[in-house]
């Protein structure tokens, strides 16, 4: 297609807003602080930085030159840039992908409606402060129909969004919506640093335990990069496909990279402290963000209502991720099945709907929906991130550093020399992304 067929956005401030919605999500609020617990702190988190810079930011860059220069979504973008190959093939990782995420992803958006109808009803009040919030949420999500009724307003919302192509409305929404839960955010952490015994949190935080470091954590430290920064299944070459070519890829790479990283470490530092000045379980897993976050909200003056736009934000984080999710689908669909964009969407429904349940469901005590002593919501979540689009980004920087021409990489990162990208940045991140991030991934899934 010739950069006229296509839709772009209008402006350079719009493709930042789109990839910042899709990269900030409940993965920053709800999947790094759980991680972080799981996986014993502060060294976790300097693995992750380390990572999203090395590996993720060239990534990034990667999928986004991928995305522009072949002007179509994952499968169709690799046959225009390596036509007659079996390259095009990885872009089936990403329907997997996406498949098993928005699988889980549904059910976390769920929960928080459900909060989010909670603080109206003002139960993380003063009032609520003796509420033992891990029994309630353990009662909320490990039954049938209540998460399953708010998993089904999730998806309906999302696929409103997708079906009526008010993607610009959001983009919109997201625009006033991202610096409300940043300052949101904000006062969280603030108002966690004044609990008694937050510095055991921080402790937690900053001062890092090597010990603690195996190949496990590696894995899950690199999987969330991904996830986060919604990498390795092509979401970010859609979007790449629709910018202009005047636009700067790296800068675009570096700011939505960037603010992806400070909503991640500024969630952990909402959450951590509150964690050991409430006795909350650290490790507990998926739960303890809605575990959390109640204690602090019921310790703090307008409680319910930050509460209220705290979940409002979250969950507008969430559809702006989750649109974007469905997007690759919904493309995979238009464009390689020629099915119309209402079928699209209506099969990404279904799919959603079919292991959204089994997801939640599979969170029941003694739930059969289990695979090796793992749920399925577990399985799908772990799966996911640390395998299928660790392999999606492993494909895709083989091909920019290994297939496509280094001419045709620098072109897209100056494009087309009008942009005065200094030289030894393209170079640095052509070397990480054609060598270094290659040699870690491989490393890193060999030894797990
Ligand atoms: N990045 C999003 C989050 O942090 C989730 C997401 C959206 C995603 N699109 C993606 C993850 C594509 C991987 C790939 O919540």
């Amino acid at each position: 297609m010739k950069e006229s067929d296509r839709s772009s956005f209008g402006s350079k401030f719009g493709v930042i807003v789109a990839m910042v919605g899709s990269a900030v999500g409940l993965g920053n609020i709800w999947r790094f602080p759980y991680l972080v617990g799981e996986n014993g702190g502060a060294a976790f988190i300097l693995v992750y930085l380390l990572f999203s810079v090395l590996i993720s930011l060239p990534v990034f860059c990667a999928e986004f030159v991928i995305g522009r220069r072949g002007r179509a979504s994952a499968v169709g973008a690799f046959r225009n840039l390596a036509p007659g190959t079996k390259w095009y093939l990885s872009g089936f990782t990403s329907i997997l992908a996406v498949f098993l995420i928005l699988s889980f992803y549904s059910v976390v958006g769920g929960w928080s409606i459900k909060y989010m109808v909670d603080s109206i009803q003002m139960k993380f009040s003063a009032a609520a402060a003796g509420t033992d919030f891990g029994a309630s949420f353990s009662g909320f999500s490990t039954g049938i129909w209540e998460p399953l009724i708010y998993m089904f307003i999730f998806i309906i919302i999302n696929a409103g969004v997708v079906i009526m192509g008010v993607e610009k409305g959001i983009e919109r929404f997201s625009k006033w919506m991202m610096p409300v839960l940043f300052v949101l955010i904000l006062v969280l952490v603030a108002r966690s640093a004044f609990l008694p015994g937050a510095g055991v949190g921080y402790e937690y935080l900053f001062k890092p335990d090597f010990s603690k470091i195996t190949t496990q954590t590696l894995m899950a430290a690199l999987g969330q990069s991904f996830f986060s920064m919604s990498l390795g299944m092509g979401a970010i070459i859609i979007y790449g496909s629709y910018v202009k070519k005047s636009d700067n890829i790296a800068s675009h790479s570096v700011i939505t990279v960037g603010l992806d990283t400070l909503f991640a470490l500024l969630a952990a530092c909402a959450i951590m402290p509150a964690v050991f000045s409430f006795g909350v379980e650290p490790g507990q897993g998926p739960g303890l963000v809605f575990v959390t976050l109640p204690y602090i909200f019921s310790n703090m003056p307008l409680g319910s209502l930050v509460a209220f736009l705290f979940f409002l934000s979250l969950l507008l984080a969430a559809i702006s991720s989750a649109i974007s999710l469905v997007e690759v689908m919904a493309s995979f669909l238009i464009e390689e099945m020629h099915c119309s964009r209402r079928l699209a969407v209506f099969i990404s429904i279904l799919s959603q709907v079919v292991f959204g349940t089994l997801c939640s469901l599979s969170l029941r005590p003694g739930s059969p929906l289990t695979i090796g002593g793992m749920s399925i919501f577990d399985l799908f979540d772990k799966i996911s991130s640390d395998y299928v689009l660790t392999i999606g980004a492993l494909l895709i920087v083989l091909f920019v550093g290994w297939k496509m021409k280094k001419a045709d990489y620098m072109d897209e990162m100056t494009s087309g020399g009008t942009i005065h990208l200094p030289k030894w940045i393209a170079e640095t991140i052509y070397w990480l992304l054609k060598v270094v991030a290659p040699l870690a991934i491989l490393t890193i899934l060999i030894f797990s």
